[in-house]
This record gives structure tokens, sequence and C-alpha cells, in this order.
């Protein structure tokens, strides 16, 4: 079996990793073996030139350093504040600066030199979202001719988004140097052939293939997965000192996301806001847990998310909050995963709530880890790939309190037949599509591609 090779930003170093793609990807590995690169986390004046090696997993790892500027350039720059917002429908908190677009370019020609000395001629090269959107066309302009493929984690944006980039030309000429692109949902495919049409004059040549300049690209959908078995023991075994505990006789509701604008965070808050507001009877019943660790900060938009955030909990809880009760208790920390796991199995329901996302993970690990026998209700927004799998959700437009607001309402009220129905379903497809099915079909796919002639230049 030739090797798997895994690059993406972020390389798993630390405790605690948060972000679905590094969950996700750990996970696959853990099974497969195989080498991981990515940055090594922290930038540093004197980046040195070659990957370092991190043993002391179960597979390889090797990192790359950025400069501050580069970093700055590449990651805050282009990643998060140009691709990031223009992929989640969020224009209008792009900040478009070439010098941007230039530090992107930089940082995946250096990558991909880095990288070459290190690549065996059988490996299977497997890059990860956004960030390295432009890997695959470095690494075949220095000669790599191993089979490459992409996987967005991330929405892939409509033309009217698409255009809103400042170069939507180019990433389709980056996207098409790959033998194989890989997307969450349908409405990313969609997205992809109507916006590489109208942008680059890509044309769609067979259900899943597509031509753009001479070379011929296979894309298509593979729902990433969690590992729902491990998930389900982790909840099951979770130790009673972890849960919450309350002076009332309150149900505890949960969120559980990075402190992005992309998920919803203060919509989530007003919905609640307009239950108590509309549901007197409700009060020390209910009482919402968001855990929400800050991300990607020195970019402004994460920075002002922050403070709303923190506004709006101080002040729901000022309006309403009782001697034995606080409605929301927002904590802004990482919590291991078995602790996650021990928090969702308590809860009466799970909300997630993104006004944009492309999978959402905590969607699939609330279902996985309730009891059957007693479980959970999960809230979650139509813009979240997973709603496409998992219809038997509370599915909701986040963008509406007074929605959201009545399905928590009848997520406290629902009879646990309904309860235990929906929940049966939505953990059938949690556990056949799992990260180990999302690794293998989308290996397999890649399998079949065989490595393509580039044209000249
Ligand atoms: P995203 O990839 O955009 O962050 P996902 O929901 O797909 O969103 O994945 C988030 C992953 O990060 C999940 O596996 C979740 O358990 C984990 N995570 C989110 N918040 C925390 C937290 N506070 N502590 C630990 N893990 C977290
Ligand atoms: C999302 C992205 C990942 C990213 C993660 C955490 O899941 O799709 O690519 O790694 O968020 O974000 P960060 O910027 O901290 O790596």
């Amino acid at each position: 079996m030739s090797r798997l090779v895994v690059v993406s930003n972020r390389l798993p170093l630390g405790e605690n990793p948060s972000g679905g793609l590094v969950v996700a990807l750990d996970d696959a590995l853990r099974s497969s073996g195989g080498l991981w690169i990515g940055f090594s986390g922290e930038p540093v004046e004197d980046p040195a030139e070659e990957l370092i090696d991190h043993p002391g997993a179960a597979f390889d790892r090797l990192s790359f350093d950025l400069s501050p500027e580069d970093h700055h350039n590449y990651y805050l720059g282009f990643s998060n504040s140009v691709l990031w917002p223009i992929c989640h429908g969020r224009a209008d908190l792009a900040h478009l600066d070439p010098v941007y677009l230039d530090g992107y370019r930089k940082v995946s020609a250096r990558i991909a030199r880095l990288m070459v000395p290190h690549l065996r001629p059988d490996d299977r090269i497997w890059v990860q979202d956004y960030q390295l959107f432009a890997l695959g066309a470095e690494l075949r302009k220095l000669g790599v001719r191993n089979p490459i493929g992409h996987f967005l984690h991330i929405p892939f944006p409509a033309p009217a988004e698409c255009a809103t980039l400042p170069n939507p030309a180019e990433l389709f000429d980056w996207m098409t140097h790959y033998d194989l692109v890989g997307f969450q949902a349908s409405r990313d495919m969609d997205n992809f052939a109507a916006s590489g049409f109208h942008m680059a004059g890509m044309e769609q040549i067979g259900l899943n293939t597509f031509r753009l300049d001479g070379r011929t690209l296979r894309a298509e959908v593979f729902p990433i997965g969690i590992d729902a078995q491990s998930f389900i023991e982790e909840a099951r075994d979770a130790p009673d000192a972890d849960q919450v505990r309350f002076l009332t006789n309150a149900r505890l509701m949960i969120g559980v996301d990075r402190l992005d604008y992309s998920k919803g965070i203060p919509q989530r808050f007003r919905a609640f806001q307009q239950l108590l507001e509309s549901i007197p009877d409700l009060h020390e019943k209910i009482s919402f847990l968001q855990i929400a660790p800050p991300t990607r900060s020195g970019v402004q938009a994460y920075d002002d998310i922050r403070e709303e955030t923190e506004y709006l909990a101080g002040r729901i809880n000022g309006q309403f909050a009782t001697l034995n009760w606080t409605p929301i208790r927002f904590i802004n920390r990482p919590y291991p995963r078995e602790v996650l796991a021990g928090l969702y199995r308590q809860a009466r329901i799970g909300l997630v709530t993104p006004l944009a996302d492309g999978m959402n993970l905590v969607a699939k690990e609330f279902v996985a880890a309730q009891d059957p026998e007693d479980p959970g209700v999960l809230i979650l927004s139509r813009f979240a790939g997973a709603a496409e799998q998992m219809p038997e959700a509370l599915i909701i437009n986040p963008h509406d309190a007074h929605e959201t607001a009545a399905a928590m309402a009848s997520a406290m009220r629902m009879s646990i037949e309904e309860r235990r129905e929906r929940h049966a379903a939505m953990l059938q497809v949690v556990l056949e599509k799992d990260v180990g099915w999302w690794s293998a079909a989308y290996l397999e796919a890649l399998e079949q591609e065989s490595t393509k002639e580039q044209p000249e230049n």
C-alpha cells in the first residue's frame, strides 16, 4: 500500500485541538498511518529552510516554519481575511489587499519546495482546505507527478460570492491542477460547477468531470464524518465529575464552537432571549452552556465577535438571572474531547446554528454522544452541510430568532418517542458515514485517478 501524505495548514502538536479538520484527520491518520505535514504553529523570525520532524505520534509529522510577515499575509490575510469570509458568504468582512494574495502565492510555493525532498514516487498526496488551494499547482510546477487530491472543508462560494475574490479565475486554475477535489455537500459541487463556468470558462464534461485549459479534474461530494464509535464510548464512560450542576431543576442546552462569526453565536443568544421573553414558564427550567474558545485573534472580525457575544451574554443574564439561575454560561476555552462528549450526553438540546458551515462536526458529535434510550434533540441550521445528511434534526433558519426559539420550546416539550425516533435516524448516518468511511471513499476515488500530464508552463 502506498504511503498517504496529508498536508494542511494546521498540524496537531498540542493538546485539545478544536477545529473540524484536525479532529477528523487525526482520527483518519491514526488508523491508516502515514505522514502529516503542516505549519509549526507560531511564526518565527528566522524560519528553517527545511521541514522539522515531530516524533511521538501514531503517524509521522513534519512541520514548516513561517516568518511573521508570511504568517500575516498568507494565514491571517488571504486565508482568513479573504477566502474564509467570502466562502462563508461574508464578503462584507473581507479585507482585499494585494499583499495578502502575493503572500499566499509565495507561501504555497515555499511549502511545495520544502516538501519535494520528502516525497516518494508512490506517495498519494492529500491536500486540505482553503489555506492550500494553490499547493497542488506549485507541486506540479516542481515536477511532482504523484496523485494529488484536495478536500475543501468549508463551503464553496456561489458565482456572486466568487466574483468578490480578487482572483476568481486563478482559483480555478489552482483547483484544476489536482486530480480530485472533494466537497462537503452537494450545494458546494453545484457552486463549484456554476462559479467555475462563469468565472473561468471551466467546462463540465461529465457528471463529476470538469475541464479547464486542457486539464481534466474529477470533483465529488464526500461528507466528512467523526470517529463515531469512539465518541459513543467516550460519552458513555464520561465521569460524573464533569457534569454541569444546577441549583434549579433546569435542563441543559449546549453549544460548542470556535468563536467564529460564521457560527451564528449572537443569533442563537438572541433566539434564547426571545424564548425567555415569550415563555416565562421556562425561566429556571433551561440553562444554556456555550463553550467557544477564541480563534484567529489579530483578525478584526474575530475580535469584534468576541466583544459582541460577551456583551449579549452579559445583557441576557442581567435581564433574566435569579439568585439560583444563570441563563447563559459562556466559557471561552477548549475542553478535552471526553469532557465534551459527557456534556453533550447530559444536554436536552444541542444547538448548532451556523450562518454557513462546510459540515459541522459538533452536530454529529452531539448525536453520537446521546443515550439512545433518552436522547437529546439537535437543533440544526439549514446552512450547515450536516443538514443535507440529517433532516431529522429540528432544522431552522438561524437568522430567524422566532423560529429558533420555537424549536427550543418544542425540543423542551418533545415526547421521548419522537426524540428516540429522530435520534435513531441521525445516529444511523453518523455511524455509517463515519470518518473511516470518509477517508476511505476519498482515497479510493483518488487512487482511481492516474497522474495527469501537465501542459507546458
Ligand atoms: P470548525 O471546523 O469550523 O471549527 P466543526 O464543528 O466542524 O467546526 O469542528 C469543530 C471541532 O472542534 C469539533 O470536533 C469540536 O468538538 C471541536 N471543538 C470545538 N470547540 C471546542 C472546545 N471548546 N474544546 C474542544 N474542542 C472543541
Ligand atoms: C476550520 C477550517 C480548518 C481550520 C479550523 C481551525 O475547521 O476548515 O482548516 O484548521 O477551522 O482554524 P485555525 O485557523 O485555528 O486552524
